[in-house]
């Protein structure tokens, strides 16, 4: 590692073209010649001298490629400077986990941190240095097609999970082999896009942004992240990357970070585009001042910067500053030492990749994050019950491996399980299944006929069933047969990959009519029908939510998908997911969470009142609440207890409930505590989830789960403006899911 003298001394020699070219990012295109951009991108007019400083390389992977460009480019830097390379490793490397939403899901932060450090290993192997994540955006709008790399809605958990994967991407030390940069992202509040509409607006009070939204960075920020990411969106009108106010005055000055701030792609001279500068040297300009550090895959940064600080428009200081923390970041990853850093990975990158125990943790993280929404007690499907000794797979699922994300972006079709071989698996494994058949049928594409979508790379896709010769009607009809020839029928629907991810908000979050109708004759076929649903968000399903047996939100769940779904639905595994985001019931409904303020006029559950907050054709309830999620068990809860009924301000609340396993298999239960500030100088939300617990019950057996809430956890900007506590009384609830309301103790802070 150099030491601050020598980083002194480094900067002192570099020239003004050299700091400049630490102050961008370009993709793979600029160091091997391929990988071309579109957009902005593409016009990219740096001068040949800044081109050639260029600090960091966006999406490129491969340990021998990478090594290349990065021992080419060190030949020729005057100051043997290294490249770091950045990718989006966003649920895993070539070892696919669950969608982040799915993995919020799971309220086990300690298998988010390995599933990180999985992603970081695989990614380290491959010669990266950075990953674009954690994302720790609050998403309350499921029309947005990004709420599927966030995990979920809620303040804390968001929090909890960000921490996790900051601490499993960059584990004890940066310099250790294995190991990755986090990237936090994106600063901030680009969740709350009007609309649900990708890059959009984000119009909110300094309250809701400082209670609801920046908690969650400020975890990550606290675990150490080596890097931030603005957002798209602009705040209070300002965008995010021209925002001095949001990365001056809380993100390095309250908040203490040091590390390095980078622009998303394009977005510094999307500045121009939002019409808050004129031209290319005002974006930059407005940049720099705002402390972004580095230009990601934007001519502004390359293009203006030099002519302004020779000119004395912008000071050659700010350059200084930025340019010494991409140094420190490129010191820090022990880039200095060993320019390929994980050189001992890089000549295992085979071996190393999802590899055997790295499956386990991807099957780990499916299990636990499939959420169980509905069952009429037809799961888990056993053997013993099976007469004809038949099970029908349906749908388009039912073989596809398109089981990653738009963002799993290393993940090799080849190596995903789907689920005809998932319970195959099943089948093979366990005696008690032999002589059981596995009926298999599409019924339906992805897609309805003269669909088409906008994929991240590559042409228009559209329904190809068409195109291969397929009959929908013929294949309808043999979906129907299948069903009445079995004793059970898993329905594997969903949206297609492409309907989520960056630049995929939908308006209607329904299933394709195709799908629907698939679902009607299977259904009418044989009632013992359980839907599987594959989505990047929650979706709306009103009519299976009614008629199937059985529904299992499975998300967007990776490499290990098809035996996730299959041991759960077998029971191998007990369900334990629960919502990390609330289902509404209409698109009319949205935004519905659990956490929202009161109101002057609460309805009632189920009041079809006039003058009261609902509507007048459905009520203002979500499908499926946050938290909410059923196990082949059930739990029963004692009442809250606390250890005093009167406290200190500053003291923390201990509050307990005796949970019981009072059925017949064990399982695990997330038990989550939920507090309410009665009164407060700014209207409080309804509840809020200040822990959880996931615990493991055998029948019968019964645990004492304890919760500390902490003085920090109980602060709220008043009235005043500040960030404390203020005295009065507390509701403290424990409970399965957010919708607990009758399990309380309320205590005073005085
Ligand atoms: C744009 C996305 O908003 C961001 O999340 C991603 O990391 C960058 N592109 C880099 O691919």
């Amino acid at each position: 590692m150099l030491s601050r003298e020598q980083l002194d001394q480094l900067l002192g020699d570099m020239s003004l073209e050299e700091k400049i070219g630490q102050m961008i990012q370009l993709t793979g295109y600029y160091f091997t010649g391929s990988g071309g951009e579109t957009g902005p991108a593409s016009e990219m007019r740096i001068p040949e001298d800044i081109l050639k400083s260029t600090a960091s390389v966006l999406n490129v992977t491969g340990a021998k490629r990478l090594k290349e460009v990065q021992e080419n480019y060190i030949k020729e830097n005057p100051h043997r400077i290294p490249l770091v390379f950045m990718a989006d490793v966003i649920h895993g490397f070539r070892t696919v986990f669950p969608i982040p939403l799915a993995q919020g899901c799971s309220f086990d932060p300690q298998l988010v941190k390995e599933c990180a450090s999985v992603a970081a290993r695989e990614s380290a192997a491959a010669g990266l240095h950075v990953t674009f994540s954690s994302m720790a955006d609050l998403v309350r709008d499921p029309r947005w097609g990004r709420c599927m790399e966030s995990t979920g809605e809620d303040v804390y958990l968001n929090g909890q999970m960000a921490r996790a994967a900051v601490e499993g991407y960059q584990g004890e030390s940066l310099t250790d082999e294995g190991t990755i940069g986090a990237c936090l992202k994106h600063f901030a509040g680009y969740g709350a896009a009007e609309g649900g509409r990708d890059y959009n607006t984000v119009d909110m009070s300094e309250l809701s942004l400082r209670e609801q939204y920046l908690p969650a960075y400020r975890e990550a920020v606290k675990a150490g992240t080596a890097l931030v990411m603005t957002s798209f969106n602009t705040v209070n009108g300002i965008p995010a990357s021209a925002n001095r106010w949001l990365n001056e005055e809380i993100l390095r000055k309250e908040w203490g970070f040091d590390g390095v701030l980078i622009s998303d792609y394009s977005a510094i001279y999307e500045l121009i585009f939002h019409g808050v500068a004129e031209n290319e040297e005002e974006a930059g300009k407005l940049a720099v001042e705002a402390g972004v550090d580095m230009d990601m895959v934007s001519p502004v940064y390359g293009g203006t910067l030099k002519k302004m600080a020779e000119e004395g428009r912008i000071s050659e200081e700010l350059i200084d500053r930025s340019a010494r923390r991409v140094l420190e970041l490129k010191n820090r990853l022990g880039l200095f030492d060993s320019p390929f850093r994980s050189e001992k990975w890089m000549e295992r990158e085979e071996e190393i990749m999802h590899c055997e125990c790295h499956r386990r943790t991807a099957r780990k993280m499916a299990e636990e994050s499939m959420v169980l929404l509905k069952n009429d007690g037809i799961l888990p499907v056993r053997p013993e019950n099976l007469s004809k000794k038949t099970v029908a797979l349906i749908g388009p699922y039912a073989r596809s491996r398109e089981l990653g994300s738009v963002w799993s972006m290393f993940l090799q079709e080849e190596e995903v399980v789907n689920l005809e071989e998932g319970f195959n698996n099943a089948f093979t494994e366990d005696s008690d299944w032999m002589g059981i058949r596995l009926l298999v049928e599409e019924g339906a594409p992805i897609l309805d006929p003269g669909e088409e979508l906008t994929p991240f790379k590559g042409p228009i896709l559209v329904n190809d069933w068409k195109e291969k010769g397929i009959d929908r009607e013929e294949a309808l009809a043999r979906a129907v047969k299948a069903a009445k020839e079995a004793d059970v029928v898993i329905l594997a629907l969903g949206e297609h990959k492409q309907y989520s991810g960056e630049g995929a908000s939908k308006a209607s979050l329904r299933l394709s009519k195709g799908q629907q109708h698939l679902f009607e004759e299977v259904n009418q076929a044989n009632p013992n029908t359980v839907v599987v649903l594959f989505s990047g968000r929650p979706l709306i399903f009103p009519e299976i939510k009614q008629k199937a047996a059985a529904v299992l939100q499975a998300w967007r769940p990776g490499t290990e998908g098809g035996d996730a779904v299959a041991r759960v639905l077998t029971g191998k595994v007990n369900p334990s997911g629960r919502l990390s985001m609330s289902f509404p019931k209409a698109e009319g409904q949205i935004p519905v969470y659990y956490n929202h303020l009161r109101t002057g006029r609460p309805a009632q559950e189920g009041s079809r009142e006039r003058f009261v907050s609902t509507y007048r054709d459905l009520d203002g309830e979500p499908a499926y609440p946050f938290g909410y999620g059923l196990s082949y068990t059930e739990f029963s809860y004692g009442s809250v207890s606390t250890n005093k009924e009167e406290y200190g301000l500053m003291e923390e609340i201990q509050a307990c409930v005796v949970v019981e396993n009072t059925g017949k298999i064990p399982g695990y239960e997330v038990v989550q505590c939920y507090v309410q500030d009665m009164v407060g100088s700014t209207a409080r939300p309804v509840r809020e989830l200040k822990g959880f617990k996931r615990i493991w019950l055998e029948p019968g057996e019964k645990e004492t789960v304890s919760f500390t809430i902490t003085e920090e956890q109980t602060r709220m900007i008043t009235g005043k403006g500040t960030w404390e506590t203020e005295p009065g009384t507390f509701r403290i609830y424990i409970g399965k899911d957010s919708r607990v309301t009758d399990n309380f103790k309320e205590v005073i802070k005085r």
